[in-house]
């Protein structure tokens, strides 16, 4: 049997103040200065992390980024003039045409629009590139800058998935938002020069 070796070809989103690159594994001192961080773990369903699980985090995106066909498109967000990482943001297939969209930024860069301009670009990519149809992405009731980083990019509120999430032994609900490929291009269109 012949076995074809299929190259790993690096993805790569450039917006205005931002490059979105894939991880490599000295990234986990980075990764882990925002991971560690309990007040941004608050509202999702890890964390904060321990040193073990920064490291085993960005060695599994290293190690799901190589298989084909690829379903794993998890970016370092790094700062254009700096090359700081100050976040990740990704997208994961779940099936034919569908992704979940996740995304965390270390807290000393919030509120400066740097995640509303990532998943920009990322949604860009994943209806123009990437083959989907549907990217939907959860987050927790209370964590507004989530949902308006969604909103923000044309995103809909589809529901709330009632006790959908489990932390720390507790429950709770989480709201559901998503966008479809031509709500995309009619989105992006009105907003491209923004
Ligand atoms: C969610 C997160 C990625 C947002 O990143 P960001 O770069 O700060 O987002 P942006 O600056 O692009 O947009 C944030 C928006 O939320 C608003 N916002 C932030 N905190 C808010 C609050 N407590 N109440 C109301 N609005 C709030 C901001 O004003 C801004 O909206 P505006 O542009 O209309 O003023 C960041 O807060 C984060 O990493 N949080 C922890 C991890 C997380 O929750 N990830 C998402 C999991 S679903």
């Amino acid at each position: 049997m012949v076995t074809v070796e299929v190259p790993v070809v690096d993805l790569i989103l450039e917006t205005p103040r931002l490059i979105l690159r894939e991880f490599v594994l000295d990234d986990w001192r980075a990764v882990h200065e925002y991971a560690s961080d309990p007040e941004v773990t608050r509202y999702l369903s890890w964390g904060p992390n321990d040193e073990a699980a920064s490291q085993h985090f960005v060695a599994a995106v290293i190690t799901k980024r190589r298989e084909q066909p690829r379903s794993v498109y998890d970016l370092a967000v790094t700062l254009r003039e700096t090359g700081k990482l100050i976040g990740g943001c990704g997208i994961y297939r779940q099936r034919f045409g569908e992704g979940e969209l996740g995304y965390c930024l270390h807290r000393s860069y919030w509120n400066r629009g740097y995640m509303t301009e990532a998943v920009r670009a990322f949604l860009e990519w994943a209806f123009t590139e990437g083959g989907f149809h549907r990217i939907y992405a959860r987050c927790h009731p209370a964590n507004t800058a989530s949902a308006r980083v969604m909103e923000k990019n044309g995103m809909k509120k589809e529901g709330c998935l009632r006790d959908h999430m489990y932390k720390d032994g507790r429950w709770s609900d989480a709201l559901l938002y998503a966008i479809l490929e031509d709500e995309w291009r009619e989105f992006s269109g009105k907003n491209r020069n923004e």
